[in-house]
Formats: structure tokens, sequence, C-alpha cells
């Protein structure tokens, strides 16, 4: 592991370098921001959002957690969604899973895992609802990967009965929800195909 120390003299390294290429990347992005996206992800550190997408600072606004979890009694959660959208007025909000997810798989086994087993009950609820489909999956792998698909679209329908995107579309506010899932073998995105639009 590298000492904390490096990330900072590679901090130093990267500001001074996005300076060399455009003199005026910081002072324009401390002006304000303008992100036409929202994302909601994992917090998997394999699945760095920007990254994945090729977008700069100032172009994504983002909320992750464990298993990329929408819950209506999240204020967090909600806080972000609602400056997104009112605020922001992102056009997009994209839920991103990822194959091969820990807080899928924590969720599928059946053991303890503490406080976590609390949080990723949200995601045991989509699995019970999903039980007969899951089932027919053999491989254990498999049948997470499917989780994590089904978790994807259960949560684009979280957002989509959220007041905050109700009342956004009622007011015909342009935004569409959209559900993807990364792949952490090939670092391949794939549409699931349940965009929503009011
Ligand atoms: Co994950």
């Amino acid at each position: 592991m590298e000492p904390v120390t490096t990330l900072l003299d590679n901090n130093r390294k990267w500001a001074a370098q996005r300076v060399k290429n455009d003199p005026h990347f910081f002072t324009r992005l401390a002006g304000q921001q303008d992100p036409a996206y929202l994302w909601v992800g994992c917090s998997d550190s394999r699945v760095p959002a920007n990254e994945i997408v090729g977008l700069d600072p100032g172009e994504l606004f983002v909320h992750r957690n464990v298993a990329n979890v929408v819950v209506h009694t999240d204020v967090n959660c909600l806080s972000v969604l609602q400056y997104a959208v009112d605020v922001l007025k992102v056009q997009h909000v994209i839920v991103c899973g990822h194959y091969g997810c820990g807080g899928i798989r924590a969720a599928l086994d059946g053991t303890a895992h503490g406080l976590i087993d609390n949080w990723l009950q949200h995601v045991q609820d989509v699995k019970e609802a999903h039980q007969a489909e899951l089932l027919s999956f053999a491989d254990v792998d498999d049948r997470i990967n499917r989780l994590a698909e089904l978790n994807v679209v259960e949560q684009v329908r979280n957002i989509a009965r959220t007041t905050i995107v109700q009342d956004a579309w009622r007011r015909d506010q342009k935004l569409k929800l959209h559900g993807w899932i990364y792949g952490l073998t090939d670092g391949l995105i794939h549409d699931l195909g349940v965009s929503v639009s009011a």
C-alpha cells in the first residue's frame, strides 16, 4: 500500500497537470458546477464513477453507498437527489450497479455481517420479491449478478416514486432515469433498458 503522503504528492501533480492543460480549469469550476447527470452507484473502489464514463470534475453529481440503494427514508440520498434535480437541474439520473457486488453477495448468502445487514435488508427485500427467478440460477455468482440487475431496476423505481422526481415531472422538467450495470471483469456498462421519463 502507498503511504498516505503519496496521495498528497499525486494530488499536487494532478492539479499542476490540469492547469498546464487548461490554465482556467479550477477558476472556472470554482465559479459554478453545471452537471447534467446524477450518478447513484456502489461505494466499491473498483467502480469510480467519473472515470468509467469519461467525465471531468464538474460534469457528474455523485451519490454512492453500499449496493447503490435508494431508500425513501434515507435523508442523505434524498438530499443529494433533491439538490441535483431542483437546484442543479440535472437531466439524467443514472443508477449504476455492478456485477460481483460484495453488498449483493452479503445480502444473498444468509449469514450475519453485523450492522451492514440492516442496510442490506433493502436488497434482501428485492431478493425475496424475485426468489423463484433467482433460484433458477444454479451458479451462485450468476445469482448474485442477476440480483445486482434486479436491484438496479428496483432502485430506479424507488427514485421515480420520490416526491422530488414526481414534482419535477409534474412541472414538465426534463428528467430521465436510467438503470445501468457495470462489469468488473471487462469495464463495460450495460443499459438494463428500464429508462423512464415523464
Ligand atoms: Co458493490
